[in-house]
Protein backbone atom coordinates (compact mmCIF):
# COMPACT_ATOMS: atom_id res chain seq x y z
CA UNK A 1 0.00 0.00 0.00
CA UNK A 2 2.82 2.29 0.52
CA UNK A 3 2.49 5.61 -1.35
CA UNK A 4 -0.86 4.52 -3.32
CA UNK A 5 -2.96 7.18 -4.13
CA UNK A 6 -6.19 5.45 -2.99
CA UNK A 7 -10.02 6.97 -3.66
CA UNK A 8 -12.33 6.05 -1.09
CA UNK A 9 -16.17 7.53 -0.96
CA UNK A 10 -18.43 7.62 1.96
CA UNK A 11 -14.97 7.99 4.23
CA UNK A 12 -17.13 10.31 6.95
CA UNK A 13 -17.90 7.10 8.77
CA UNK A 14 -18.75 3.50 9.39
CA UNK A 15 -17.12 0.83 6.42
CA UNK A 16 -15.27 3.88 4.50
CA UNK A 17 -14.10 5.09 7.71
CA UNK A 18 -12.39 2.24 9.21
CA UNK A 19 -11.36 1.90 5.49
CA UNK A 20 -9.38 5.02 5.07
CA UNK A 21 -8.19 4.72 8.44
CA UNK A 22 -6.36 1.01 7.76
CA UNK A 23 -5.18 1.90 4.22
CA UNK A 24 -3.42 5.44 5.63
CA UNK A 25 -1.60 2.58 8.52
CA UNK A 26 -0.41 0.63 5.75
CA UNK A 27 1.42 3.79 4.15
CA UNK A 28 -1.32 4.63 1.21
CA UNK A 29 -1.80 8.25 0.43
CA UNK A 30 -5.89 8.33 1.02
CA UNK A 31 -8.51 10.75 -0.17
CA UNK A 32 -11.74 10.32 1.47
CA UNK A 33 -14.36 11.86 0.01
CA UNK A 34 -18.05 12.08 1.51
CA UNK A 35 -21.20 14.64 1.76
CA UNK A 36 -20.35 14.63 6.02
CA UNK A 37 -17.87 17.49 6.09
CA UNK A 38 -18.21 17.35 9.95
CA UNK A 39 -17.51 13.62 10.17
CA UNK A 40 -14.43 13.82 7.02
CA UNK A 41 -12.56 16.81 9.39
CA UNK A 42 -11.55 14.99 12.01
CA UNK A 43 -10.11 12.10 9.77
CA UNK A 44 -6.45 13.70 9.49
CA UNK A 45 -6.23 14.02 13.02
CA UNK A 46 -7.15 10.25 13.78
CA UNK A 47 -4.82 9.02 11.32
CA UNK A 48 -2.18 11.22 12.75
CA UNK A 49 -2.89 10.21 16.79
CA UNK A 50 -2.54 6.30 15.21
CA UNK A 51 0.80 7.18 13.61
CA UNK A 52 0.07 6.04 10.46
CA UNK A 53 2.81 5.78 7.88
CA UNK A 54 0.60 6.82 5.12
CA UNK A 55 -2.04 10.12 4.98
CA UNK A 56 -5.40 11.09 4.74
CA UNK A 57 -6.53 13.98 3.09
CA UNK A 58 -10.64 15.04 3.07
CA UNK A 59 -13.00 16.40 0.27
CA UNK A 60 -16.78 16.56 0.51
CA UNK A 61 -18.45 15.45 -2.30
CA UNK A 62 -21.37 14.14 -2.85
CA UNK A 63 -21.05 10.99 -5.18
CA UNK A 64 -24.44 11.14 -7.18
CA UNK A 65 -23.78 14.63 -9.15
CA UNK A 66 -21.44 13.57 -12.32
CA UNK A 67 -19.92 17.21 -13.27
CA UNK A 68 -18.78 17.37 -9.18
CA UNK A 69 -17.81 13.87 -9.47
CA UNK A 70 -15.79 14.64 -12.75
CA UNK A 71 -14.36 18.18 -11.38
CA UNK A 72 -13.35 16.26 -8.27
CA UNK A 73 -11.13 13.65 -10.29
CA UNK A 74 -9.53 15.73 -12.54
CA UNK A 75 -8.37 17.75 -9.24
CA UNK A 76 -7.03 14.76 -7.77
CA UNK A 77 -5.43 13.24 -10.95
CA UNK A 78 -3.75 17.18 -11.21
CA UNK A 79 -2.35 17.18 -7.62
CA UNK A 80 -1.34 13.36 -7.59
CA UNK A 81 -0.63 12.45 -10.77
CA UNK A 82 -2.37 8.76 -10.45
CA UNK A 83 -4.74 6.76 -9.07
CA UNK A 84 -4.03 3.34 -7.94
CA UNK A 85 -6.95 2.35 -5.94
CA UNK A 86 -10.68 3.21 -5.85
CA UNK A 87 -13.31 2.11 -3.82
CA UNK A 88 -16.81 2.72 -4.18
CA UNK A 89 -18.16 2.76 -0.69
CA UNK A 90 -20.80 5.46 -0.26
CA UNK A 91 -24.15 3.92 0.23
CA UNK A 92 -27.99 3.94 1.79
CA UNK A 93 -30.62 2.08 2.74
CA UNK A 94 -34.43 3.60 2.49
CA UNK A 95 -36.08 0.08 3.23
CA UNK A 96 -40.02 0.03 2.84
CA UNK A 97 -42.02 -2.84 1.13
CA UNK A 98 -42.39 -2.90 -2.48
CA UNK A 99 -46.41 -1.96 -2.48
CA UNK A 100 -45.39 1.23 -0.30
CA UNK A 101 -42.02 2.44 -1.95
CA UNK A 102 -42.22 5.87 -3.11
CA UNK A 103 -40.47 6.85 -6.63
CA UNK A 104 -37.98 8.67 -4.38
CA UNK A 105 -37.19 6.26 -2.13
CA UNK A 106 -35.78 4.01 -5.02
CA UNK A 107 -34.74 6.72 -7.34
CA UNK A 108 -32.08 7.85 -4.08
CA UNK A 109 -31.02 4.49 -3.30
CA UNK A 110 -29.84 3.82 -6.78
CA UNK A 111 -28.56 7.03 -7.65
CA UNK A 112 -26.33 6.75 -4.40
CA UNK A 113 -25.89 2.94 -4.05
CA UNK A 114 -25.45 2.38 -7.87
CA UNK A 115 -25.13 5.22 -10.31
CA UNK A 116 -22.58 6.86 -8.09
CA UNK A 117 -20.37 3.72 -8.78
CA UNK A 118 -21.04 4.38 -12.71
CA UNK A 119 -19.89 7.91 -12.23
CA UNK A 120 -16.71 7.50 -10.06
CA UNK A 121 -15.22 4.77 -11.86
CA UNK A 122 -15.67 6.25 -15.68
CA UNK A 123 -14.14 9.22 -14.19
CA UNK A 124 -10.93 7.26 -12.48
CA UNK A 125 -10.60 4.54 -15.11
CA UNK A 126 -8.89 6.08 -18.30
CA UNK A 127 -6.00 7.30 -15.40
CA UNK A 128 -5.69 3.46 -14.54
CA UNK A 129 -5.89 2.06 -17.88
CA UNK A 130 -3.14 5.12 -18.92
CA UNK A 131 -0.90 3.90 -16.33
CA UNK A 132 -1.22 0.50 -16.65
CA UNK A 133 -2.29 -0.28 -13.28
CA UNK A 134 -5.55 0.15 -10.87
CA UNK A 135 -7.61 -1.62 -8.44
CA UNK A 136 -11.29 -1.09 -8.01
CA UNK A 137 -13.27 -2.36 -5.23
CA UNK A 138 -17.12 -1.82 -5.12
CA UNK A 139 -19.04 -2.46 -2.29
CA UNK A 140 -21.87 -4.65 -2.56
CA UNK A 141 -24.25 -6.24 -0.21
CA UNK A 142 -25.40 -10.08 0.61
CA UNK A 143 -28.37 -8.41 -0.31
CA UNK A 144 -27.90 -7.84 -4.11
CA UNK A 145 -27.25 -11.79 -3.84
CA UNK A 146 -29.89 -13.45 -1.56
CA UNK A 147 -32.41 -10.63 -1.93
CA UNK A 148 -33.88 -9.42 1.01
CA UNK A 149 -37.35 -8.30 2.29
CA UNK A 150 -37.69 -4.47 2.61
CA UNK A 151 -35.00 -3.52 0.33
CA UNK A 152 -35.95 -4.19 -3.07
CA UNK A 153 -34.11 -0.61 -4.31
CA UNK A 154 -31.06 -1.58 -2.62
CA UNK A 155 -31.00 -5.16 -3.64
CA UNK A 156 -31.69 -4.11 -6.98
CA UNK A 157 -29.07 -1.27 -6.64
CA UNK A 158 -26.37 -3.58 -4.70
CA UNK A 159 -27.32 -6.67 -8.00
CA UNK A 160 -26.44 -3.61 -10.22
CA UNK A 161 -23.14 -3.23 -8.56
CA UNK A 162 -21.65 -6.60 -8.48
CA UNK A 163 -23.68 -7.02 -12.67
CA UNK A 164 -21.32 -3.78 -13.06
CA UNK A 165 -18.42 -5.53 -11.28
CA UNK A 166 -18.08 -8.16 -13.49
CA UNK A 167 -18.53 -6.31 -16.60
CA UNK A 168 -15.70 -3.69 -16.38
CA UNK A 169 -13.78 -7.05 -14.74
CA UNK A 170 -14.17 -8.20 -18.30
CA UNK A 171 -13.22 -4.87 -20.36
CA UNK A 172 -10.48 -3.99 -18.77
CA UNK A 173 -8.32 -6.76 -17.39
CA UNK A 174 -6.61 -6.31 -20.52
CA UNK A 175 -5.02 -3.12 -19.25
CA UNK A 176 -4.05 -4.44 -15.90
CA UNK A 177 -6.77 -3.01 -13.75
CA UNK A 178 -8.92 -5.37 -11.86
CA UNK A 179 -12.45 -4.95 -10.43
CA UNK A 180 -13.43 -6.77 -7.47
CA UNK A 181 -16.86 -6.51 -5.13
CA UNK A 182 -16.90 -7.19 -1.51
CA UNK A 183 -19.95 -8.63 -0.39
CA UNK A 184 -20.87 -7.96 3.39
CA UNK A 185 -23.72 -8.72 5.85
CA UNK A 186 -24.44 -7.57 9.10
CA UNK A 187 -21.89 -5.32 9.96
CA UNK A 188 -21.79 -3.08 13.20
CA UNK A 189 -21.78 0.57 11.89
CA UNK A 190 -24.83 3.58 11.58
CA UNK A 191 -26.48 2.20 9.29
CA UNK A 192 -27.39 -1.76 11.15
CA UNK A 193 -28.27 0.54 14.48
CA UNK A 194 -31.24 1.67 12.81
CA UNK A 195 -32.71 -1.44 12.12
CA UNK A 196 -34.95 -2.78 14.97
CA UNK A 197 -33.12 -5.38 17.89
CA UNK A 198 -35.42 -8.17 16.93
CA UNK A 199 -34.12 -7.54 13.01
CA UNK A 200 -30.54 -7.91 14.63
CA UNK A 201 -31.39 -10.77 16.68
CA UNK A 202 -33.07 -12.85 13.85
CA UNK A 203 -30.31 -12.41 11.90
CA UNK A 204 -27.76 -13.56 14.04
CA UNK A 205 -29.64 -16.90 14.37
CA UNK A 206 -28.54 -16.87 10.50
CA UNK A 207 -25.06 -16.44 10.79
CA UNK A 208 -22.62 -19.39 11.61
CA UNK A 209 -20.25 -16.83 13.24
CA UNK A 210 -23.32 -16.00 15.27
CA UNK A 211 -22.53 -12.07 15.45
CA UNK A 212 -22.65 -9.10 13.34
CA UNK A 213 -19.29 -8.15 11.65
CA UNK A 214 -17.03 -5.44 12.54
CA UNK A 215 -15.99 -2.62 9.87
CA UNK A 216 -12.93 -3.39 9.93
CA UNK A 217 -13.53 -6.95 8.57
CA UNK A 218 -14.80 -5.46 5.87
CA UNK A 219 -11.98 -3.18 5.56
CA UNK A 220 -9.55 -6.21 5.70
CA UNK A 221 -10.79 -7.61 2.72
CA UNK A 222 -10.99 -4.46 0.61
CA UNK A 223 -7.31 -4.22 1.87
CA UNK A 224 -7.03 -7.55 0.47
CA UNK A 225 -8.77 -6.88 -2.98
CA UNK A 226 -6.67 -3.46 -3.20
CA UNK A 227 -3.16 -4.62 -2.95
CA UNK A 228 -0.63 -6.38 -5.09
CA UNK A 229 -1.02 -9.75 -3.60
CA UNK A 230 -4.63 -9.72 -5.20
CA UNK A 231 -3.06 -9.38 -8.86
CA UNK A 232 -4.84 -11.98 -10.39
CA UNK A 233 -8.08 -11.74 -8.41
CA UNK A 234 -10.50 -9.92 -11.30
CA UNK A 235 -14.48 -9.89 -10.86
CA UNK A 236 -15.48 -11.31 -7.97
CA UNK A 237 -17.52 -10.78 -5.29
CA UNK A 238 -15.88 -11.38 -1.83
CA UNK A 239 -18.82 -12.28 0.93
CA UNK A 240 -17.46 -11.04 4.41
CA UNK A 241 -20.61 -12.09 6.17
CA UNK A 242 -20.04 -14.45 9.18
CA UNK A 243 -21.08 -17.09 6.85
CA UNK A 244 -25.18 -16.39 6.53
CA UNK A 245 -25.06 -17.06 2.63
CA UNK A 246 -22.45 -19.67 1.14
CA UNK A 247 -22.89 -19.94 -2.52
P1 LIG B 1 -22.84 4.44 6.89
O1 LIG B 1 -24.22 4.98 6.73
O2 LIG B 1 -22.26 4.31 8.26
O3 LIG B 1 -21.80 5.28 6.00
C1 LIG B 1 -22.09 5.61 4.67
C2 LIG B 1 -21.31 6.86 4.30
O4 LIG B 1 -21.66 7.20 2.95
C3 LIG B 1 -21.70 8.05 5.19
O5 LIG B 1 -20.54 8.70 5.69
C4 LIG B 1 -22.49 8.93 4.25
O6 LIG B 1 -22.40 10.32 4.56
C5 LIG B 1 -21.85 8.60 2.90
N1 LIG B 1 -22.73 8.98 1.81
C6 LIG B 1 -24.05 8.69 1.66
N2 LIG B 1 -24.53 9.29 0.56
C7 LIG B 1 -23.50 9.97 0.00
C8 LIG B 1 -23.37 10.80 -1.15
N3 LIG B 1 -24.42 11.05 -1.96
N4 LIG B 1 -22.17 11.34 -1.45
C9 LIG B 1 -21.11 11.10 -0.63
N5 LIG B 1 -21.16 10.34 0.47
C10 LIG B 1 -22.35 9.78 0.77
O7 LIG B 1 -22.87 3.02 6.15
P2 LIG B 1 -21.92 1.76 6.26
O8 LIG B 1 -22.61 0.74 7.05
O9 LIG B 1 -20.55 2.16 6.62
O10 LIG B 1 -21.96 1.26 4.74
C11 LIG B 1 -20.89 1.47 3.81
C12 LIG B 1 -21.17 0.64 2.58
O11 LIG B 1 -21.29 -0.74 2.95
C13 LIG B 1 -22.47 1.01 1.88
O12 LIG B 1 -22.31 0.91 0.48
C14 LIG B 1 -23.44 -0.05 2.36
O13 LIG B 1 -24.49 -0.24 1.46
C15 LIG B 1 -22.53 -1.24 2.45
N6 LIG B 1 -23.00 -2.31 3.32
C16 LIG B 1 -23.16 -2.10 4.66
C17 LIG B 1 -23.63 -3.12 5.46
C18 LIG B 1 -23.82 -2.97 6.93
O14 LIG B 1 -24.32 -3.94 7.54
N7 LIG B 1 -23.46 -1.88 7.57
C19 LIG B 1 -23.98 -4.43 4.88
C20 LIG B 1 -23.77 -4.53 3.49
C21 LIG B 1 -23.29 -3.50 2.74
Amino acid sequence: MKDKVAIVTGGARGIGRTICLRFADSGAKVIACDLDEEGLASLPSEAKGRECTGSIEVHTLNVTVPSAVDQFVDRIVEAHERIDILVNNAGITRDGLLMNMEDDQFDAVLKTNLYSVFYLTRAVVRTMVRQRYGRIVNIASVSGVMGNPGQVNYSASKAGVIGFTKSLAKEIGRRKVTCNAVAPGFIATAMTDALPGEVKEGAKKLIPLARLGEPDEVAAAVEFLASDGASYITGQVLVVDGGMYMY
